[in-house]
């Protein structure tokens, strides 16, 4: 059993030590946020990282095909692994604390299970998935979808950055896709998480367990007009699609508040983005989440039916693309009580996108969140102190030897 507790202090120390020897990767001077993204070359130190942390601990290494690294303290052959974990990737500009807390805190909670002299029965796997923001190549939770074969490996293959880089060249393969064997191995996964609003706050409490995920998803609005000359162009013979967007993200914004749901415009590109030119091409990303389903799609249609309706008026022309969706993630119900009764913690849901909500409908998964003091997330401000982070570590390793000894 284990006993360690946060006001011993060591493990503070612990987590302190190891944060420190990726806090300063990818991290942008200027904004102090990071630059992390899929497989260049900050995310690329982390997983080089990933290899020496799971080196020292004698955790011999796999990468899957779709870019996922597993660090297994066990057989791989032995099934009913229980898995921990979280990715590297960030959005851009993003905090610290978004996934790699969720890596660097279940090394630590599989060194506290040493400590304790814990032998677990099944083995215990630490992970980290690939593109789970999708900052870089659009489709966020990308590896853990791979993973379970909840996208087609070519559609994933053929996915690009800004750049024009596909997701099969900065991998250097084809994605495999889904590899049931692999997954077959896992009986549980729990992600280790900072949490992404001010609940924990709140409730004064420094974790949390999670029982949902709202249902989200991205659509590419694509307005094309005609380009012109700012200067010489009558008012009244524009075809402008910066007005169809920028009317599409007001209706956005409106037609969310109007349904208690979330809807964000935070990505959009113009050409030829020429400061005395009508632009000839808008391109705007919607980000909309919603507590169920219904709401999301009657969202999403609102502001697909506003925005048409208002491209006939500006004679601009709309096409709107789904890129991802995620349905309602109710995380395993009896998972989480076990949780919330070992942890005595507080229960939350959350609208933000996990990998733990794609492996939610393979295996019993949960997630535990850190108190975040700003309630900032995807941003620099983003934030948690080493007392929380390290009392997320004893609550995770407390959850893996329930899950892995009982
Ligand atoms: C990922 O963090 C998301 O919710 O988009
Ligand atoms: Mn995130
Ligand atoms: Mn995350």
């Amino acid at each position: 059993m284990l006993t360690h507790s946060v006001e011993e202090g060591p493990l503070i120390n612990r987590f302190r030590k190891l944060w420190a020897e990726i806090a300063g990767v990818g991290r942008d001077s200027g904004s102090g946020g990071y630059l992390r993204y899929a497989l260049t070359e900050a995310e690329r130190t982390l997983r080089g990282w990933f290899r020496e942390q799971a080196d020292a601990r004698g955790m011999p290494v796999q990468q899957d095909g779709n870019g996922n690294l597993f660090a297994w303290w066990g057989d791989p052959d032995a099934g009913e692994a229980v898995l921990t974990g979280s990715h590297f990737d960030s959005v851009p500009h993003g905090g610290a604390y978004d996934g790699p807390l969720g890596i660097v805190g279940a090394f630590l909670a599989v060194d506290e299970l040493r400590a304790a002299g814990v032998a677990p029965d099944r083995p215990i796997v630490v992970a980290a998935f690939v593109e789970e923001e999708g900052a870089r190549f659009g489709v966020p939770c990308l590896g853990s979808r791979l993973l379970t074969g909840e996208i087609d490996a070519d559609r994933a293959a053929g996915l690009r950055d800004r750049a024009g880089v596909s997701f099969a060249d900065a991998l250097g393969a084809r994605p495999a896709g889904a590899d049931p064997t692999l997954l077959g191995r896992f009986a549980a996964f729990v992600e280790l998480h900072v949490e992404q609003g001010r609940a924990l706050v709140d409730a004064d409490a420094p974790v949390a367990v999670a029982s949902a995920i709202w249902p989200h998803g991205r659509w590419r609005f694509d307005f094309t007009g005609e380009g012109n000359h700012a200067g010489t162009t009558r008012m009244a013979d524009r075809r402008d699609p910066m007005l169809t967007y920028a009317f599409t993200v007001l209706a956005a914004n409106k037609e969310a508040r109007l349904r208690d749901a979330h809807a964000t415009v935070g990505r959009v590109s113009v050409e030829p983005n020429a400061t005395n030119a009508i632009p000839s091409r808008v391109t705007g990303w919607l980000d909309a989440r919603a507590a169920e389903a219904e709401t999301l799609h009657g969202l999403v249609e609102a502001v697909r039916a506003k925005a048409t309706e208002r491209a006939g008026r500006d004679g601009t022309a709309l096409t709107c693309t789904p890129e991802s969706a995620t349905p309602l993630v109710a995380f395993d119900g009896g998972l989480a009580g076990r949780l919330v009764t070992l942890l005595d913690a507080p229960v939350l849901p959350t609208g933000a996108g996990h990998d733990a909500g794609v492996l939610a409908a393979h295996l019993p998964t949960a997630m535990l969140f850190v108190r975040n003091p700003t309630g900032v997330s995807h941003s620099p401000a983003e934030s948690a102190t080493d007392a929380d982070c390290a009392a997320g570590v004893a609550a995770l390793a407390r959850v893996l030897e329930e899950l892995a000894c009982h």
